[in-house]
């Protein structure tokens, strides 16, 4: 099976090298637990979301999500009694968040979820703070050791252990429910490529405030609507087109609007560039990228 692990930011900037500009500045460090902090409650706000609309069953999996969401609200105190103890805010962060991008980047569906495409969802994102507190921690090993670095690390080192068996737990499920049939095993692989091109695309638009953004955020939206049936990916476009190319005219968007309703398929292979002006998106992407 698929092992998809967090990529760089562009491909270039690893966590690592994100965390060693992080932990020399005390504000922008504490800036940055505090984003931790909000992600960690607002995963408890989901967690629970995600138990209501499952009402009951699978039983096993409501007991793993409860018990998910106690450990999640032990990680918000922790670094909330932390910022609280190093005197920082506590507010909701400025900015663009990379949880409130992530829920905004999935594809909506109505009714009870799929537990597949939900414990997929959650795995993604697991993966990804195992993957930051890893690199803040190994970051303040290497920075000078004042009591407030001491303090930040004790902290990170407590949740880390725990975000290690949520990505263990939830790999571990997935590879369960693919082994039930071929058709489950396809379906596993789809939402784990599905789900990481979301995390992905989510974890640039938090940090990307580079020339060329706009047209990377197109490209991240396109490529997850190519892991969607055909058929719902000319509605996904839609969704997201307007939010995440806000100067486009609305006379643009009717047009678009009318041009998806006759030929859905034209939509994805025509319009899309065109929105742009552009008929080789890809290739001025690819361009921007490496400018
Ligand atoms: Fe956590
Ligand atoms: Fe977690």
């Amino acid at each position: 099976m698929t092992v998809t692990y967090p990529k760089k930011l562009h491909g270039q900037i690893s966590s690592r090298d994100m965390m060693n500009f992080v932990v020399k500045d005390l504000e922008v460090q504490t800036l940055t637990l505090n984003r931790y902090r909000y992600s960690e409650q607002r995963s408890c706000k989901d967690l629970t979301d995600a138990i209501e609309q499952l009402d009951g069953e699978p039983r096993d999996l409501i007991c793993d999500l409860s018990r998910h969401i106690s450990d999640e609200a032990r990680h918000a105190m922790w670094l909330t009694d932390l910022l609280f103890d190093l005197g920082a805010d506590l507010g909701t962060p400025r900015g663009p968040s990379y949880i409130d991008e992530y829920e905004k980047l999935l594809p909506t569906a109505g009714g009870k979820p799929e537990v597949i495409e939900l414990i997929a969802a959650i795995n993604v994102t697991e993966k990804r703070g195992c993957n930051i507190f890893s690199a803040h921690l190994t970051a303040l090993k290497n920075a000078p050791q004042t009591p407030e670095n001491k303090a930040i690390a004790q902290t990170l080192a407590q949740i880390l252990p725990e975000e290690a068996a949520h990505v263990r737990w939830g790999s571990r499920r997935l590879a369960q429910l693919a082994r039930v049939s071929p058709e489950n095993a396809q379906r596993v692989e789809k939402a784990k490529q599905r789900y990481s091109t979301v995390e992905h695309a989510a974890y640039e638009a938090g940090l990307d405030i580079t020339v060329g953004a706009e047209l990377r955020r197109l490209q991240h939206v396109t490529a997850i609507a190519d892991t969607l049936p055909l058929w719902e990916r000319p509605g996904y476009l839609m969704e997201q087109l307007p939010r995440i190319l806000p100067d486009l005219s609305h006379a643009r968007f009717d047009t678009a609007a009318m041009v998806l309703e006759r030929d859905p398929i034209g939509f994805i292979q025509r319009f899309v560039p065109m929105l742009l002006g552009n008929r080789s998106l890809r290739t001025q992407t690819a361009a921007t990228q490496t400018a």
